[in-house]
């Protein structure tokens, strides 16, 4: 039998640590404990209804569905996934504090573990409507170092940093196979669960977002809801070869935007869930520091683009846990085209045929 060298993602992390001598070892632990929490949930996944986890989590032990601080009806696999991201990662000394999707405040460290520099922010299970029907869903975390003072209580505020200054960011998709897909701030590389050895085994290395693309990523029910400039963009991809992008194109909706985001890094694409007028005060569907933010690091990492179609979405100073934010990211050149019809104000001719008064999706 011949022996193939494997780079395991202990291997990975390992000989990055070599280019700075002065690191300590935390930092790659911590990555190793989220890898072992996504680990962890891809079992539980795997196990579906076999273990009774699909359906809705129920409050107390009573009938009551749980909604998390978003109004969101939480899944059972939506807290345990909380649950093991927490169990696995506290106890290990490098977190200051960790703030989740399904938890309102942020989650201190138990006093009966030591504490570290590092913040941990994540989405335990997203797209969590695909729980049920049995199609590809995801984790996503977010690393930040913490500014305030080591002995200084945790607040809100202390996640508030830009997205470029995420010191890592990844997620893990649960799909035909399990990936971690995972950025440290040199580009993106990505591992597949080798399930025998229960071990992540480096399988993509340097991936890289094509800059060209002819598939796109959107809600379409939302259309009456859309700004002008998202109007036109779809109309212009709608009217393929015969419109002013003289090429069809493809579209793909899978409400796990882990799965787009991972099509996208696989094969190029642009996925927007742009802010919309559907409900004024929501800036948007997705959410700036566990979805937006690490997502979009990948992709920059990756040679893509991600923006709030108005700005650069990474430069953006959050000002809340939950923050919602309008996201379009991809393939660079899509990206910069539609950050270019937010500049320009459209006019009727460019909207329609398809918004325009006459059109298919009229306002
Ligand atoms: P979550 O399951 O963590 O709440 O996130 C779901 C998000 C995202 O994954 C997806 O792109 C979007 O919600 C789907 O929204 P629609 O309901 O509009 O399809
Ligand atoms: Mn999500
Ligand atoms: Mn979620």
């Amino acid at each position: 039998m011949s022996v193939i060298r494997k780079t395991t993602l202990t291997q990975y992390l390992i000989e990055q640590r070599r280019r700075f001598p002065d690191a300590d070892g935390g930092f790659n632990a911590l990555v190793l404990d989220v890898a072992r929490a996504c680990k962890s949930i891809a079992c539980a996944v795997a196990q579906g209804e076999l273990a009774g986890l699909h359906g809705n989590h129920a409050a107390g032990g009573t009938e009551a569905e749980s909604v998390n601080v978003q109004g969101e009806t939480q899944k059972k696999l939506d807290v345990i996934s909380n649950d093991l991201f927490i169990e696995m990662t506290e106890w290990g000394g490098n977190l200051a504090g960790m703030a989740s999707e399904e938890m309102p405040d942020p989650y201190e460290i138990p006093e009966a573990y030591p504490k570290g520099k590092y913040l941990l922010i994540f989405d335990p299970l997203d797209g969590s409507s695909n729980i049920d029907v049995n199609v590809s869903i995801g984790s996503i975390f977010s690393i930040l170092r913490r500014d305030a003072a080591a002995d200084s209580p945790l607040v809100a505020e202390d996640f508030f940093q830009p997205g470029e200054r995420q010191v890592a960011a990844g997620y893990a998709l649960y799909g035909p196979t399990t990936m971690l897909m995972l950025s440290v701030g040199r580009g993106v590389v990505g591992f597949t669960l080798d399930p025998v050895l229960g071990e992540f085994i480096l399988t993509h290395d340097h991936v890289q977002v094509p800059e060209e693309t002819n598939e796109f990523a959107i809600n379409a029910s939302n259309s009456r809801f859309w700004e002008p400039p998202v109007k036109r963009y779809i109309s212009e991809c709608l009217q393929g070869e015969t419109g002013p992008r003289g090429k069809n194109f493809n579209m793909r909706w899978i409400a796990s935007m882990v799965a787009e985001a991972h099509r996208i890094l696989m094969r190029g694409g642009v996925f927007m869930y742009p802010r919309d007028k559907k409900d004024p005060s929501k800036p948007g569907r997705l959410r700036l520091l566990y979805e937006a933010n690490p997502i979009g690091f990948l992709m920059e990492q990756a040679g893509g683009r991600v923006s709030t179609g108005e700005v650069p979405l990474l430069s953006l100073q959050p000002s809340s846990l939950h923050q919602r934010i309008g996201v379009v990211m991809g393939s660079r050149e899509e990206v910069e085209r539609i950050e270019r019809y937010h500049k320009e104000p459209a006019s009727d001719e460019q909207i329609s045929p398809l918004f325009g008064r006459r059109g298919l999706f009229r306002d």
